[in-house]
């Protein structure tokens, strides 16, 4: 009964993945308005080591620093989920996505400045940042083990960055329909929503933003009462102080596995909201499929992360530029 039960779920799921698939696909869809200009082929002519330079770099900078893959992964999250993918969080004056409170923990902004400054000596003028991290993005979750997949390429970089809209980012203490609603806003279903946060089977998070759930959720002056009680001791123990660090998957912290939606199977979910997949109903049969299903994770994964690159971009002549410097807009000639 039980593995009839999953083998319907699962085709329910695969079904939804098509959809997703015919989303991306099917350039008719108009859900994604800019994202129909982007194409795998647009720097074949302009640029045509784009990728081979992206690579060399971001391995590179692994290889020395290897915790670099998660930020650069999370890095590139941030610069869709405000303004779409338009390096809007790479600008560096007062008051941008990168000077807010919320993006205090994002690095691996001198690893773009390093394959830009390349890439500006290859095909000057010609490479937008926002593709770059798209990019780096990609080759970043290759190396820790995770899927290909081939990057459509066209984006245009913004002129606009306000730190209070990169506030509005998630930060793990929201419900999952606020979740939803935020992502629906990037094109992306409750499935990207479960999948991407998989990316949570690497990287760490700040002690600072799990706190309460250590010791005082909701006011309670209590544990989060979801919190395993072994992974909690081992969290209090890791996270003395405010400004250390834990890994996000406690069992296989460098590995890019399925490991993540097991650990919330067990309560070891790091943030309220990784736990949240599993304890809100609408989500918890796609995490009980993904923790079994690592083949399903890897290509979904690949799906989610295009749709996401996809994320309200900008195309075309009169939107945004080709920034010469990812940290400043092109002065107006
Ligand atoms: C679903 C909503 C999400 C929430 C609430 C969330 C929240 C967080 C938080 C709080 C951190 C740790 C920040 C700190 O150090 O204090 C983090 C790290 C991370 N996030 Fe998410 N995230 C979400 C979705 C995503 C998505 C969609 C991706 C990728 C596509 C992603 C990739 C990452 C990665 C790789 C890290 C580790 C970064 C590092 O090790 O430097 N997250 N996230
Ligand atoms: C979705 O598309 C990817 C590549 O475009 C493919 O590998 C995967 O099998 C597709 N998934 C489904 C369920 O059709
Ligand atoms: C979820 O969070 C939003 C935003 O904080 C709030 O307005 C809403 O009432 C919450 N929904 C539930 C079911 O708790
Ligand atoms: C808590 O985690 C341990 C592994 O660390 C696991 O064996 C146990 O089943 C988990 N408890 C719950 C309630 O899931």
């Amino acid at each position: 009964m039980r593995f009839l039960q999953s083998v319907f779920l699962l085709l329910i799921v695969h079904h939804v993945v098509t959809i997703i698939n015919a989303t991306i696909l099917d350039p008719k869809v108009p859900v994604l308005s800019g994202a129909r200009f982007l194409t795998t082929s647009y720097y074949e002519k302009s640029c045509p080591k784009l990728e081979a330079i992206v690579h060399q770099k971001v391995n590179a900078w692994v290889k020395r620093d290897n915790t670099l893959a998660a930020s650069i992964i999370r890095l590139h999250f941030h610069d869709c989920a405000v303004r779409g993918c338009d390096a809007s969080i790479l600008l560096n004056h007062i008051g941008t996505e990168r000077r807010a409170e919320a993006s205090k923990t994002l690095r691996g902004y001198t690893l773009i400045d390093d394959i830009k400054a390349e890439v500006e000596k290859q095909c000057p003028k010609t490479v937008s940042c926002a593709d770059i991290l798209t990019a780096a993005a990609r080759d970043a979750t290759i190396l820790v083990g995770g899927p290909f997949w081939e990057v459509p390429f066209g984006r245009k970089d913004g002129r606009i960055s306000i730190a209070k809209e990169a506030d509005m980012v998630p930060q793990g203490h929201e419900n999952i329909t606020s979740l939803i609603n935020f992502f629906d806003k990037l094109g992306l279903s409750f499935v990207d929503l479960v999948i991407l946060s998989g990316s949570h089977t690497i990287g760490r998070s700040s002690c600072h933003a799990i706190r309460d759930r250590i010791s005082n959720f909701k006011g309670t002056r209590k544990p989060d009462p979801s919190l395993n009680g072994t992974y909690l001791n081992s969290l209090r123990k890791e996270c003395r102080l405010d400004t250390n660090y834990v890994n996000f998957d406690a069992t296989t912290p460098r590995t890019f596995d399925v490991a993540y939606y097991k650990n919330l199977g067990k309560r070891m979910g790091l943030l309220a909201t990784d736990q949240l997949l599993y304890s809100d109903g609408r989500t918890r049969t796609l995490v009980d499929i993904l923790a079994t299903q690592p083949e399903f994770f890897m290509s979904q994964f690949a799906v989610s992360m295009v749709k996401v690159g996809n994320a309200n971009v900008l195309t075309g002549k009169n939107q945004g530029e080709v920034r010469l410097n990812c940290n400043y807009v092109n002065r107006r000639a």
